[in-house]
């Protein structure tokens, strides 16, 4: 038995800057050769052109979504100017999902940007939500048939990000932090030792949400949502005021900002506790994954009840979950564990849509090879793609929409 819905959605998530390859009007890839921390994207791993080959694996193994993302740095390199092009290759990107059973999951803006609008000041410029709401309208051309839509995958980390540019423009930080990769050097704990965005920042991206919410509401059928970094903060004890705060700043800003829409994106990863001094390091701990965050499946289910209670009911999609391992067989239990939280908010009533794991492939983790999420392996010389047993353990799960999978013991009633 499962209290799934018959029609929950079972896949895996990309983000087109992570795998297409050659990204070079972005914001991204003029910051990846100016910091000297950071390996550059180059190819990525071609799915730019090898997305079919990626969607029928995931189709094969048992799958019936894909999320990806449209790149806006592709369909308007120029400030205006919307490549008739791009757009129609994204719209065969479309049509593949649809042709191979998958429902696309669209992300129209994923982390990277045009280099023109980051070169104008970015999101807090004058000007940058008509741009992106101008944006939006171009898309919404192709988005025919699509019944999902994230506006802007996690506003919460774009804001850390703004404040980051800020802080070296004024000289306060000296160089560029990958937004997820924290530990990327052995035997330091660098773990979340990025700043929680002040709140400042994040109100921008609540605007250009709501604008880009107006008019796809206008001009397609699509559910419309966004989907946003959940951290499962934990106080500690005497700190419950600093939390509070902290709670806000990181991700409660973003989810009240979602009530009223169609559905929010969770994407959870790790718990995090909060003390006096706000966001408290994640330990050093030989369980701690490939990018210095703390192995906490249960970290899920924290993640869905928290973002329903605050949107005050908003259906749940999980738009990425998974694990930074070499270890394959710690990917399948990771996920096996988190899934059963997942499946015990559904049962508590949580409204649950879907579940797209964090990610099909292997892939350039924002200024970092090292760190494997995929449940595919890729030659990044070659470009040929090896599923990894989690695949088809993921696909399985799939077709038996979740009835193989139990709920935690601890949670039942
Ligand atoms: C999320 C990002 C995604 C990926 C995972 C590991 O914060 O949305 O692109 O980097 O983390």
């Amino acid at each position: 038995m499962t209290t799934l819905r018959p029609d929950f959605l079972w896949g895996a998530s990309t983000a087109p800057h992570q795998i297409e390859g050659n990204n070079i009007n972005s914001d991204w890839w003029v910051r990846e050769e100016s910091s000297p921390g950071m390996q550059l994207s180059g190819d990525a791993v071609d799915s730019y052109h090898r997305y079919r080959e990626d969607m029928q694996l995931l189709a094969d193994a048992g799958c019936n979504s894909y999320r990806f993302g449209v790149e806006w740095a592709r369909i308007e390199p120029r400030p205006g100017h919307f490549s008739r092009a791009e757009l129609a290759h994204y719209r065969r990107m479309i049509e593949t999902a649809i042709e191979l059973g998958l429902t696309p999951v669209v992300t129209l803006h994923h982390f990277s940007s045009p280099r023109w609008f980051a070169d104008r000041g970015g999101w807090t410029a004058d000007g940058a939500i008509d741009h992106f709401r101008a944006y939006v309208t171009e898309v919404a051309s192709i988005l025919g048939g699509v019944e999902w839509v994230a506006t802007i995958n996690e506003p919460n980390m774009l804001a850390m990000m703004e404040m980051l540019m800020d802080q070296m423009k004024s000289g306060e930080a000296s160089e560029w932090k990958s937004p997820t990769v924290e530990a990327a050097e052995e035997g330091k704990n660098l773990a979340n030792n990025l700043p929680v965005p002040h709140r400042k920042y994040g109100e921008p991206f609540v605007e250009a949400h709501h604008a880009a919410r107006e008019v796809l509401h206008e001009l397609t059928d699509a559910k419309v949502g966004w989907t946003v970094a959940s951290a499962a903060l934990t106080p500690t004890p005497g700190n419950e005021e600093k939390f509070i705060e902290v709670q806000y700043d990181y991700e409660n800003l973003y989810l009240e900002a979602a009530r009223g829409d169609d559905f929010i994106g969770v994407q959870s990863y790790s718990s995090q506790a909060v003390d006096a001094s706000g966001l408290v390091p994640h330990p050093p701990h030989p369980d701690n994954t490939m990018v210095g965050t703390a192995y906490r499946p249960d970290a899920l289910g924290m993640a869905v009840r928290h973002a329903w209670e605050v949107t005050e009911g908003v259906p749940v999609l999980v738009t990425e979950n998974g694990l930074a391992t070499t270890d394959d067989e710690r990917r399948i239990a990771y996920t096996q564990e988190a899934l059963g939280h997942l499946i015990a908010a559904s049962e508590d009533g949580v409204d649950v849509r879907g579940y797209l794991h964090w990610t099909l492939l292997d892939n350039y983790e924002w200024g970092h090879w090292e760190p494997t999420f995929g449940l595919v392996g890729v030659d990044r010389e070659t470009f040929v793609r090896t599923p990894k047993p989690s695949l088809g353990w993921l696909g399985n799960v799939a077709r038996l929409n979740g009835a193989n999978i139990l709920a935690p013991a601890s949670t039942r009633p």
